[in-house]
């Protein structure tokens, strides 16, 4: 049907005859003269219709914006040039014009920004729109440089099953009930977990997964139901090994796909020391601002919000210092403060510094009742602030006001601009191995069930698990967990004593996780690994805060296409032979 594609037409193809395939991007009538703007995967040309050709000038003075159009003409140079576009200084001249197929009641015009809605609606028109090409094409980029990465270094791409039994990532799975099993389900892997482990028991040294991950959990702008992992395994390494193969790969592909040189070596931080300082195991280290613990300061102090944190081991108080915060209004004020509400602060203490040299006289706050001057000035110099600044205080349990303090940290970054551009990855490491849950009255895994504790005793595990250390460690990129991984479990005793201090008793073991237990005990060697968001890569790299603009068919944050209408209501005959009952959730039946 073409030649050429309309956004390679240069200087060889002058005087030369093409046919162009592509979209009406723009159509202007000058005086008699018809310019259609052709675009296609590669680019924009200009298409002139004179009216010396009556046939096609009378086809191009009807062309209606998105028609799917061939052109066939000659090309030539254009007198007035157009700099914005790579073709700019030529021009086809119309010879014919074929109307392929028209464009009829487009729902938005793809120059104008559509809302989100109807973007996901009719998805394959917004990505016809060149930005959202640009942006998908960064991730294809991105896949086609770590496969290339990865098979030049001998690593094995091996797919594991979709439908399959549940591993634990810490969501909720999505299930698929079985026609011929009557009232059994498969799971939808949340990660390639348990199956690379077992490659890696099967032998195979090195693998890696374009994966596609399945987890029914509450939906972000960087959280997808169905998301892609690059999944690696290592065999026979320790945590170092992983760090700095994968290390090295992120800076390749990063040079290749984008042109971004990042940090040789990635600076690496403790999960404590993170949280300590920027209330975040993600810190983003683009903004220079740190939370400050006062506890010490404020201990002696007739005010109990402050006192009684300060005083209670499992308590913290920290400050924020807000450059050039003492203009913030009592509106914005409030604002952080239900800001921090929705991360679990039950208040929010404020101090501007007017004139810090007179001391109590000299700020402003509503706490400064309960301050005297020597605290004042011990609060002024630990946290640095100039007149001019404000402060933010959180007090309370001590991961609440690490969660709160460190989300108002990147609010006010974000708000007041001192999120300075660039790039800052970090590796962090020494996470604990589990958490309690309070609600469940348990312990639970921070990464997964699967990860090493650093101290390879079971006594001594179980002796204190709350302070036991994890061979886990993530990768963070501008704030953005993109990654994360760890060394494995590889003995049987191990797993089973980590799976009871989950909760998780023998039978249960057995019937979750009896192959695993089995294959560990026949020679599994030591093995860890990771793997990497790519959506969230792809997404940084495309310079945008959404996934879904580098996923070509998303669901929204409430897990719905909007294109296909999924999810939907089943047919009862086809609900019948899964021998799957509905029960009334009392919302009627959608789609029906
Ligand atoms: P983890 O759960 O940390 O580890 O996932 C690895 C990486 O996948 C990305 N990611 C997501 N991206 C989009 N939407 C989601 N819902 C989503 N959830 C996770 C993140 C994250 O860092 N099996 C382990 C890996 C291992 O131990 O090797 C795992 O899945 O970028
Ligand atoms: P109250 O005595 O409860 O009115 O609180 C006095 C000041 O302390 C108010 O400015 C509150 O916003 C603030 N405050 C209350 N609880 C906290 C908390 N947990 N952390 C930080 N500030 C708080």
């Amino acid at each position: 049907m073409r030649t050429h594609y309309c956004g390679r037409i240069g200087q060889a193809e002058v005087g030369r005859r093409v046919s162009l395939c592509g979209w009406a991007d723009a159509r202007r009538d000058h005086g008699g003269v018809v310019f259609i703007d052709l675009r296609d995967h590669e680019g924009i040309v200009q298409v002139v219709a004179d009216p010396d050709n009556a046939g096609v000038f009378k086809v191009a003075s009807k062309v209606g914006y998105e028609d799917c159009l061939r052109v066939t003409g000659t090309v030539r140079v254009r007198s007035n040039v157009n700099e914005k576009i790579p073709t700019g200084r030529y021009e086809v001249v119309a010879e014919s014009i074929e109307l392929l197929n028209a464009a009829r009641d487009l729902p938005f015009a793809l120059h104008e920004h559509p809302n989100e809605e109807m973007r996901l609606k009719y998805r394959y028109l917004d990505l016809r729109r060149p930005e959202m090409q640009k942006m998908m094409r960064t991730r294809i980029r991105l896949v086609q440089a770590l496969r290339r990465w990865l098979d030049a270094r001998g690593f094995q791409d091996i797919e594991t099953p979709i439908l399959t039994r549940a591993t634990p990532e810490g969501a909720r799975d999505y299930l698929v009930p079985s026609r011929v099993h009557p009232g059994q389900f498969y799971a939808l892997p949340q990660s390639p977990q348990l199956f690379k482990q077992l490659l890696m028991i099967a032998g195979f040294d090195r693998y890696y997964q374009i994966a596609r991950c399945f987890r029914d959990e509450d939906l972000r702008a960087d959280r997808q139901p169905e998301f892609t992992q690059l999944d690696m395994e290592f065999a026979f390494v320790g945590e170092r090994d992983v760090q700095d193969t994968v290390e090295a790969m992120i800076r390749d592909v990063f040079r290749a796909v984008v042109g971004v040189e990042l940090p040789d070596p990635f600076p690496r931080m403790s999960w404590l020391e993170a949280i300590t300082r920027y209330g975040s195991d993600k810190p983003d280290l683009r903004i220079d601002l740190e939370l400050i613990d006062i506890a010490d300061a404020v201990k002696r102090l007739d005010f109990r919000v402050f006192a009684d944190p300060a005083n209670d081991p499992a308590g913290r108080v920290a400050a924020l210092r807000v450059p050039g915060g003492a203009d913030l209004s009592r509106k914005q004020l409030d604002d952080y403060a239900a800001h921090a509400a929705k991360f679990g602060a039950k208040g929010l203490a404020w101090l501007k510094v007017t004139d810090a040299a007179k001391g109590l006289e000299g700020v402003h706050s509503p706490v400064a009742k309960f301050l005297d001057e020597a605290t004042l000035g011990t609060i002024l110099q630990k946290t640095r602030a100039r007149n001019g600044d404000a402060l933010l205080f959180g007090a309370g349990a001590w991961k609440t006001v690490g969660d709160f303090m460190g989300a108002l940290r990147l609010k006010v970054a974000r708000d007041r601009g001192l999120v300075v551009p660039g790039w800052k990855p970090l590796w962090v490491t020494d996470f604990p191995m589990f958490e309690y849950d309070g609600q469940a009255a348990r312990h639970v895994a921070l990464h997964h069930p699967f990860t090493a504790p650093k101290i390879d005793d079971i006594a001594a595990l179980k002796a204190d698990p709350s302070r036991a250390v994890s061979r886990g460690y993530d990768m963070v990129l501008n704030g953005s967990e993109i990654g994360g991984g760890s060394i494995r479990i590889h003995r049987p005793e191990m797993q089973s004593a980590v799976f009871d201090l989950l909760g998780i008793d023998e039978a249960e073991a057995r019937a979750k996780f009896g192959f695993l237990l089995d294959a560990l005990k026949f020679g599994a060697p030591p093995h860890g690994g990771i793997a990497f968001g790519i959506d969230r890569i792809a997404a940084i790299m495309a310079g945008t805060e959404s996934i879904r603009d580098v996923i070509a068919f998303p669901k929204t944050t409430s897990a719905q296409c909007l294109m296909t209408d999924a999810p939907s209501a089943i047919d009862p005959k086809q609900l019948a032979e899964l021998h799957v009952q509905v029960r009334d959730s009392g919302l009627g039946t959608r789609d029906s």
